[in-house]
């Protein structure tokens, strides 16, 4: 074959490979140590002088563009063959394990109580973390100098303008989340039934059941004849959903300035009772903070501890682990 003749031909050739054999065939016909272009080059120094002169640099630079077009045809055949070998899958292979997130017991615990009360046909809703002196303290019944306010020890905030200041209407971190019950019943007319979940603060030193921010759920009911008896039935009924039939928990006489009568929910936990929850028939004054007539409403309230409901139900024995942010406490859940 002449040079023109192979020219002509090879680069077909090539691009119809599709197996390294083929291409290794292709090679040794051409550049092989007696392929056709080798013996052309070979035969170069026959030539005249100024006939070398004229094909010798033409030969060498088609015989580097085969050269390259081989080597690029290997790459892709290569290529193509190990993109083969890893689509194989071995399926006999251990798995590799998805890492997944977990929820906080607390949220846990708390979609649970959401549902519960849901299905008794009550409204959830949510209030504010920064309230106000009036919402969290007077409505309620604790006036300003009463000494009932030492049962919550307050996060006071700074009174971002002058009308809170002059109004001596301070603003604070809710130190329960009663004060939504006042601004739930400011704002609709009974017949109702609301729970409020929230996270509360208060200004204390910590122990296995006290923390300075943990989570409470408010309660309240109002409507014409509400006595004490719906009360307890709602408790019993929210605690056997959330703890089984088998439960074991006590009421007690309490006190606080916005219940008459006052009754606390106690609960057993690491072998000793717990209190759970404060509760309580709305007081009459609260009613009036509201302008709700308190000769025809009567209503009662609870609140309860959720971190102290999910200490008793996932038997935990510290408070603080809830807020340590260990992720061997959390992946338990
Ligand atoms: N808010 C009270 C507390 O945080 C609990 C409570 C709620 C008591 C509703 C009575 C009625 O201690």
């Amino acid at each position: 074959m002449s040079f023109e003749q192979i020219k002509k031909t090879v680069f077909f050739q090539i691009k119809e490979i599709n197996n390294p054999n083929e291409l290794e065939n292709l090679r040794i016909k051409y550049l092989g140590r007696k392929g056709e272009l080798t013996l052309i080059l070979r035969g170069l120094k026959d030539l005249s002088i100024e006939k070398r002169r004229q094909e010798g640099p033409l030969a060498q630079r088609f015989k580097k563009e085969l050269e390259e077009a081989i080597n690029k045809k290997q790459k892709e055949i290569s290529g193509f063959n190990s993109q083969k070998k890893n689509q194989l899958i071995d399926i006999s292979r251990p798995g590799k394990r998805v890492l997944s997130g977990h929820l906080n017991p607390l949220t846990k615990i708390e979609k649970e109580i959401r549902q519960i009360f849901l299905a008794m046909n009550f409204s959830v809703v949510e209030g504010q973390e920064i309230e106000d002196d009036y919402h969290n303290f007077d409505a309620l019944h604790i006036p300003k100098d009463h000494p009932a306010r030492d049962a919550w020890d307050t996060f006071w905030l700074k009174p971002i303008n002058d009308k809170q200041l002059k109004a001596g209407n301070k603003p604070l971190l809710r130190t329960h989340t009663s004060p939504m019950q006042i601004r739930y019943m400011e704002k609709y007319q009974p017949p109702f039934q609301i729970i409020v979940p929230g996270r509360v603060f208060r200004y204390e030193a910590t122990d296995a059941s006290h923390e300075t921010t943990f989570k409470q759920v408010e309660g309240l009911m109002v409507g014409e004849d509400i006595s004490l008896v719906n009360f307890k039935f709602i408790i019993e009924e929210f605690l056997k959903k959330l703890f089984g039939e088998k439960i074991d928990f006590e009421f007690r006489p309490s006190y606080y300035p916005f219940v008459e009568p006052g009754v606390d929910v106690y609960m057993k936990w690491k072998n000793k009772w717990l209190e759970v929850a404060g509760a309580g028939m709305v007081h009459p004054e609260v009613f009036r903070a509201v302008n709700y007539n308190p000769y025809k409403w009567q209503g009662f309230a609870f609140g309860f501890g959720l971190d102290r409901l999910a200490m008793i139900k996932y038997k935990i024995p510290d408070i603080r682990m809830f807020y340590g942010g260990d992720l061997r406490f959390v992946k338990q859940f």
